[in-house]
């Protein structure tokens, strides 16, 4: 992360604070003001009761994430799913292990204790990313899942059951084992990426990583476990998670603007903390553009992908977690084609379709207000939505509040498109404002 770190000071993409900071709720409050500002990322090199810098907002950006893997924002989707989703060629070397790493060795309480929320049961562990290894085939796996820091000895995790970590944890767990894994936190974007992809169970994650940075991924030891973890993470905390053993964890501010209860979850015991010299802890203000932006980018990556064998004319897709929702963007072809995008849609992810809408090419997917516009300018309320009831949703709902199903086709009428072009002025989009407004 530290390369990229200088890339974006290069580019005007960081802002160094030297003002010192409190890590309770101060932190968290400037993240969130520079973010409604604009989406630079920020350095804090004094937090109170940490030596470590902290940055923040390193991914929160459309336009820098899609950098990341030479693509435009409206392209994402289609480079993203061809990088993630083709094997490797023959050959592909995917990791060099044995790297050689400047490192420093201590605890927990060395690194940053941020609170983000008000009432957030503790400091949390916001970009912890998990590498772990498949109990049978010892594929690795990298995923996040929040952390509240307990002790020095002690993290409580939240495993979404579906998730690969869940599930190699269960069949070690069903064994009466402990599943080792690494935390890594601060990582360069190949290894950010590959660790909010959406692959298959027994793919290898660390050869994603390496296919989206195209080179090996440096690999070092880990002192306490048998596992091999990136080099280049800035932190890693070693440990186990407990088997048989969960504690109260939470309440937490999610993603959808709630706070999650407290609630019964895994245990993760700390065996190790290392980082390496000069090492910047990765803080991620939840719900906010860092946190939301990148699992947008794999959930729509996963829906494209699975959506364009069904239907044709797929162009791109946008998923708004918080809202769960997904916008298809479509060029139509037949009568149907549109209604016919949007219930194939609904089969591809059951968490992030509550609303599905289709929309033509000259509707921004990312835009609500230009969204709803299409929808409502360019026909019927009545014929153009459709609702379908009682149909499972996001996967943590025990009150079935996310149930049921609303599609809205908001292309343009067939047969009738020229009356509905969109009036534009020639030029507007080359105007730069200082030449005129000073
Ligand atoms: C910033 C961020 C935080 C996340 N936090 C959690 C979490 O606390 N618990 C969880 O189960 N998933 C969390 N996720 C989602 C998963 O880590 C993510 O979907 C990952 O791709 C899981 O993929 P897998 O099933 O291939 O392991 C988070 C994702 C992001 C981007």
């Amino acid at each position: 992360m530290r390369d990229y770190l200088q890339q974006l000071a290069a580019t005007g993409d960081l802002v160094t604070i030297e003002r010192p900071i409190d890590p309770r709720h101060e932190l968290a409050a400037v993240t969130r003001a520079s973010q409604r500002r604009d989406d630079r990322a920020l350095l804090f090199t004094q937090v109170k009761g940490t030596r470590m810098p902290v940055v923040t907002n390193v991914y929160g950006s459309r336009r820098r994430l899609a950098a990341a893997i030479g693509a435009r924002p409206s392209g994402f989707c289609r480079r993203f799913a061809q990088m993630t989703g083709t094997p490797p060629d023959p050959g592909h070397v995917s990791r060099t292990e044995g790297a050689e790493v400047d490192l420093e060795h201590g605890h927990l309480g060395d690194l940053p204790a941020i609170t983000y929320f008000e009432r957030d049961g503790g400091p949390y562990l916001t970009s912890p990313i998990f590498i772990a290894r498949e109990p049978d085939t010892g594929v690795a796996n990298l995923s996040f899942h929040r952390a509240m820091i307990v002790s020095d000895q002690e993290l409580r995790i939240r495993l979404g059951a579906t998730h690969d970590l869940a599930r190699y944890q269960a069949k070690a767990e069903s064994r009466g084992q402990a599943l080792e894994a690494a935390i890594l936190v601060g990582v360069p974007p190949s290894i950010f990426l590959a660790a909010c992809a959406s692959v298959p169970y027994d793919a290898d994650e660390i050869t994603v990583a390496s296919q989206i940075e195209g080179r090996p991924v440096p690999m070092r030891r880990a002192r306490t476990l048998d596992l091999s973890v990136p080099a280049e993470a800035e932190i890693v905390i070693e440990g186990r998670i407990l088997p048989h053993v969960r504690r109260p964890e939470g309440p937490f501010g999610e993603f959808m603007g709630y706070y999650v209860p407290v609630q019964d979850n895994h245990v993760f015991e700390v065996t190790g903390v290392s980082w390496r010299r000069g090492a910047v802890f990765h803080s991620l203000l939840c719900q906010s553009p860092e946190d939301i932006y990148p699992l947008e980018f794999a959930i729509a990556t996963r829906i494209y992908r699975q959506l364009s064998q069904q239907v044709s004319g797929v162009l791109d897709v946008a998923v708004k977690s918080a809202l769960l929702a997904t916008i298809v963007q479509i060029r139509p072809e037949y009568d149907g084609h549109a209604r016919r995008a949007l219930l194939a849609a609904v089969g591809t992810h059951l968490d992030y379709n509550k609303m599905v809408v289709a929309v033509d090419e000259d509707v921004d997917i990312h835009d609500y207000e230009d969204i709803f516009w299409a929808f409502l300018t360019r026909g019927r309320a009545d014929t153009r939505s459709l609702v379908l009831p009682d149909v499972p949703g996001f996967y943590r709902d025990p009150m079935k509040d996310h149930w049921g199903r609303l599609l809205i086709d908001a292309t343009k009428p067939r047969g009738r498109e020229a009356e509905f072009e969109r009036k534009r002025i020639p030029g507007e989009d080359s105007v730069r404002l200082e030449d005129w407004l000073g």
